[in-house]
């Protein structure tokens, strides 16, 4: 295990500061036992992003033997792929990238693969055919994800004679949770002819955004739109939608527009346990001791699986009750 020199650190601390928090500042001969991970997170666009940036601080602690090196990309690929690369000036022992979207990484995942550091996808993919520049991917299958929405679609409109109109806000485009959730709503799509795509909008995982483009898209109707469903891409989107919505007279639940989204965070449950949306699609964004994992195995000289993904589950507002979502992690 590689450890870094104290005096490198602190220069590169110092000299380091434009990319965001820093979690970690120099510190005493005991830091040499420490093993030094840089992460790289995409930024707090979402409830989900700052829950899952806690697991990872809660896990790479110093008690627990990391030094952890944090940084907020700020949803701008070029802050990740400079953050990465400090990090290999760094001489890490590990890089933790959660990527925002998937195309761009093969130079400096070469770089990094050079220089001997171990990366771990976190989260999202990457599209490199070359499985070599990472060392293990960590997160959710998106794709099962949006196939669940789908399914939970086609039992509230078992009908085929009726016509059912969709709004769908995707979030940031070319991100393996946009990606895959979309696809799923497109396979879906071509399968019933009687779903109807009203329109598709793009709400970047965030509430301002899509309450923006939403409420531009409700005031272009020339009267009230017969929306049946809202696919939303997270549950930042669907809050935005619902407020979007609910301004402009429209009803969200069972009598109104059926609101969809995933992540399942507290805020989306307590909406889904409201009745204001229908149906909230698990995305677990407690991922840290799961990157730990991967690090302890190759630690002790271990291969770790080279994709695990985490089991989740779909909630409607029968499956839920205060004490459940008072209970829950995020
Ligand atoms: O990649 C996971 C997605 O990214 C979550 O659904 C969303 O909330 C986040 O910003």
């Amino acid at each position: 295990m590689r450890k870094l020199l104290l005096a490198a650190l602190f220069l590169t601390l110092t000299l380091c500061s434009a990319c965001g928090a820093r979690t970690a500042s120099p510190g005493d001969a005991a830091e040499e036992d420490l093993t030094v991970i840089g992460m790289c997170q995409v930024g707090a666009e979402s409830d989900w992003r700052v829950a899952d940036s806690e697991s990872m601080k809660t896990v790479f602690t110093e008690e627990n033997g990391y030094r952890l090196l944090f940084e907020d990309a700020r949803q701008k690929q070029e802050n990740q792929i400079s953050a990465i690369r400090k990090f290999i000036q760094q001489r890490v022992d590990y890089i933790v990238l959660m990527p925002i979207s998937e195309s761009g990484w093969e130079s400096v995942l070469q770089e990094a693969k050079e220089a001997g550091i171990p990366v771990i996808l976190v989260d999202r993919m990457v599209d490199a055919a070359d499985e070599s520049l990472y060392a293990a991917h960590v997160g959710s299958d998106f794709l099962r994800e949006g196939a669940m929405a789908a399914q939970w679609m086609e039992g509230v409109f078992p009908d085929e004679r009726e016509n059912v109109g969709i709004i769908h806000i995707h979030g940031t485009l070319g991100s393996t949770a946009q990606l895959g959730r979309t696809a799923a709503l497109e396979a879906a799509l071509e399968k019933h002819e009687n779903w109807e795509l009203l329109a598709r909008l793009d709400g970047d995982f965030t509430q301002a955004k899509t309450y923006e483009v939403m409420t531009e898209y409700l005031s272009s109707l020339p009267g009230r739109g017969n929306i049946d469903v809202v696919y939303c891409e997270n549950d930042n989107i669907a809050f935005g939608a619902i407020q979007a919505l609910e301004e402009q007279g429209y009803v969200c639940g069972r009598d109104g527009a059926r609101v969809i989204t995933f992540d399942a965070t507290r805020g989306a449950l307590t909406q889904c346990l409201e009745g204001r949306i229908a149906l909230a699609v698990e995305c677990n964004p407690l991922l840290g001791p799961l990157v730990e994992e991967v690090i302890q195995t190759m630690e002790a000289g271990g291969t770790p699986e080279k994709h695990r993904y985490v089991e989740e589950q779909v909630f409607t507002a029968e499956d839920l009750t205060e004490a459940l979502i008072e209970a829950r992690e995020y």
